[in-house]
């Protein structure tokens, strides 16, 4: 006789009745251990036993998330130091390359942590998912006169396609996006003032006073940021910036630069994960509404011309920075913050992605499902 298994909420599982009626579907999803590109931690078939446990299951406990990502961190060690660190800011690639850590903070408020989760790292370009919720909430709708929504299939710092599309960059996200971004918060403030506001809204998101801006990374950046230059004074010749070039970029180098643990920066997406609404505080930061809106964009560029990839093997919206941090929203459920300084090819975090891929399969976090 066969019977569904009571405590596992949502698969379907069926054991027989003679045997041990719990296997915790994280210890047996465990059974198959590999490395942290497997595929095959999707399920455990436990052929003796006849059973199938598949992992699509919103009853994960505490001790499992922990578990997982203890798990997750022991298959990153061997790999530390895998990637490249940015070095095109050269404040960035100071940076000891063999670091890795994650937290994740649950919709419950609950955050688990491992590695070097308590490290401050610079957070780059995920600052724009930010500086996006203050613009919306500043100009609403208006911010898509300048901005589009399209991936761009381009890296992230690219101006080929702004001179097809007249200084209107494709997305919020690519670095001329962001740069329009910053230019929108800017309007009616001093440069800083707009960073002050930044930096209270992050803190705020967070629940936490104690992150700061470095000062030395922004400086850096302007030192050697030719690109942004460039990408920021073809905008404005199009008349797509209204402030001085060298206000805006000091306002977005300044973002670029917050320094943020992979602890603070889990909190600080979960107003994301939540409907907009920040468990921790209780506050609601936005509609419900501009929630998906934000995480639909960040699923289509989030990783530039990587986001396909990050879709295809993560299933998440994510957001990532060339400090190699990747800040990955669960619907519902979660928001995860990893880091881990080398990049990959489109860089992204080489073991930020590895890991998330591996969090995602072992959860069934996917928002396109297990
Ligand atoms: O503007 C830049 O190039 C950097 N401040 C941010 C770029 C970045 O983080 C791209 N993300 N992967």
């Amino acid at each position: 006789m066969w019977e569904r298994a009571s405590n596992i909420s949502t698969s379907v599982v069926l054991m027989p009745c003679d045997r041990p009626p719990y296997i915790s579907p994280i210890r047996a999803a465990m059974i198959p251990h590999s490395s942290s590109r497997d595929s095959g931690i999707d399920f455990a078939f436990d052929v003796a036993n006849r059973t199938v446990v598949t992992l699509a299951n919103k009853g994960l406990g505490m001790q499992d998330i922990q578990l997982i990502i203890d798990r997750i961190y022991d298959a990153m060690v061997p790999r530390l130091g895998e990637g490249k660190v940015a070095d095109y800011i050269p404040e960035l690639a100071k940076v000891d390359p063999k670091q890795f850590g994650i937290a994740v903070t649950t919709v419950e408020g609950e955050t688990f942590v491992a590695g070097n989760a308590e490290v401050p790292f610079s957070i780059q370009s995920i600052s724009k998912v930010f500086m996006l919720t203050l613009a919306l909430g500043k100009a609403g709708e208006t911010v898509w006169n300048r901005v589009g929504r399209e991936p761009s299939g381009s890296s992230f710092n690219s101006i080929v396609q702004l001179e097809h599309e007249a200084g209107i960059p494709r997305n919020p996200f690519v670095n001329a996006g962001a740069i329009v971004v910053s230019d929108i918060v800017m309007a009616g403030h001093q440069p800083r003032e707009a960073i002050g506001e930044l930096l209270r809204f992050v803190q705020y998101v967070a629940d936490d006073d104690s992150i700061i801006i470095d000062n030395a990374v922004a400086k850096s950046e302007n030192a050697t940021g030719y690109r942004n230059y460039a990408l920021a004074n073809f905008m404005r010749s199009f008349g797509n910036l209204h402030h001085p070039v060298e206000n805006v970029l000091g306002v977005y180098f300044h973002q670029c630069a917050l320094a943020m643990t992979c602890h603070q920066l889990s909190r600080a997406g979960l107003f994301l994960a939540n409907q907009g609404r920040n468990p921790l505080s209780g506050h609601t930061v936005v509609s419900a509404r501009r929630a998906k809106r934000i995480n639909a964009l960040m699923l289509t560029c989030g990783h530039y011309d990587g986001s396909g990839d990050f879709a295809y093997s993560v299933g998440l919206p994510g957001k990532s920075g060339v400090g190699g941090g990747i800040l990955a929203i669960a619907p519902g459920k979660a928001s995860i913050a990893v880091w881990s300084p080398g990049l990959n090819k489109v860089g992204n975090s080489a073991l930020g992605s590895a890991a998330l891929e591996m969090l995602a399969n072992q959860t069934g976090w996917s928002v396109f499902g297990a």
